[in-house]
């Protein structure tokens, strides 16, 4: 690992840095770890586009917003997955499903045997919208230049969408999540095909426990498609 490489990584994604000296350790682990071989050129332009989404102007979300939450996990990864928008947990750490849902979220790739090493986690919006509303059709459109982007730029196989905010904002109005969800649809974004599949958001599950057994199916079909893909 190039130390170069470590300083770019250290910028990108809000840094880990909070802890005692002991975890440095685990830290700079957790970076090998993650990045694997990220190209150089992969890097920059994730930093690019993270330059960019801060430099936006007179929005209500930044302005009201403590932190940029741009991504976490590996950007090598063929997995992407897009929440709605950071909550006031991501917002204090500057990253993506660090409160209650993303526990939740952990726990359902645990349930197919993946992780924030083998995924790359991010938001239609990256910074917190005010009292935890969500994105208005104009913020979402805002953002989705970006969103695009940084899917181009990860090149996913496999976009896995949760809740109803990234399947609108990534599919479109005339669904609702309930019937889009657990079905595959084959999508050009920019320039990457990529198959997307949309599930229950972990937040809507924690309030309705009884539509688990629909995400578990999701979950269980995007196992499958790893297998199909040979994804490691
Ligand atoms: N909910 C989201 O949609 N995204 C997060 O990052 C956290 C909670």
């Amino acid at each position: 690992m190039k130390n170069i490489k470590k300083k770019i990584y250290h910028k990108l994604i809000n840094n880990e840095l909070r802890y005692n000296n002991k975890s440095l350790v685990r830290y700079e682990n957790n970076i090998i770890k993650k990045l694997g071989n990220v190209s150089e050129d992969k890097l920059n332009q994730l930093k690019k586009l993270k330059i960019k989404i801060n430099s936006i102007k007179n929005c209500d979300l930044k302005n009201n917003a403590k932190n940029l939450v741009f991504a976490d996990g590996n950007p090598n990864s063929l997995i992407m997955i897009i929440g709605e928008g950071p909550g006031a947990n991501e917002d204090k750490e500057g990253k993506p499903f660090v409160g209650r849902a993303g526990k939740l979220l952990d726990k359902m790739l645990e349930a197919i045997k993946l992780n924030r090493n083998n995924v790359y986690i991010s938001n239609v919006v990256n910074f917190r919208p005010p009292m935890n509303r969500r994105p208005t059709d104009e913020e979402i459109k805002r953002y989705l230049p970006f969103l695009n982007k940084h899917i181009e730029i990860i090149n996913p196989k496999i976009l896995f969408l949760l809740g109803s905010t990234a399947l609108n904002a990534l599919i479109g109005n005339e669904t609702v999540i309930s019937k889009a969800r657990g079905k595959w649809i084959s999508k050009k974004i920019g320039e990457v095909n990529t198959e997307v599949i949309a599930s229950f958001h972990p937040a809507f599950l924690m309030r309705q426990p009884d539509q688990k057994k629909y995400a578990w199916e999701d979950l269980k079909m995007i196992r499958k498609k790893i297998v199909q893909f040979k994804i490691k």
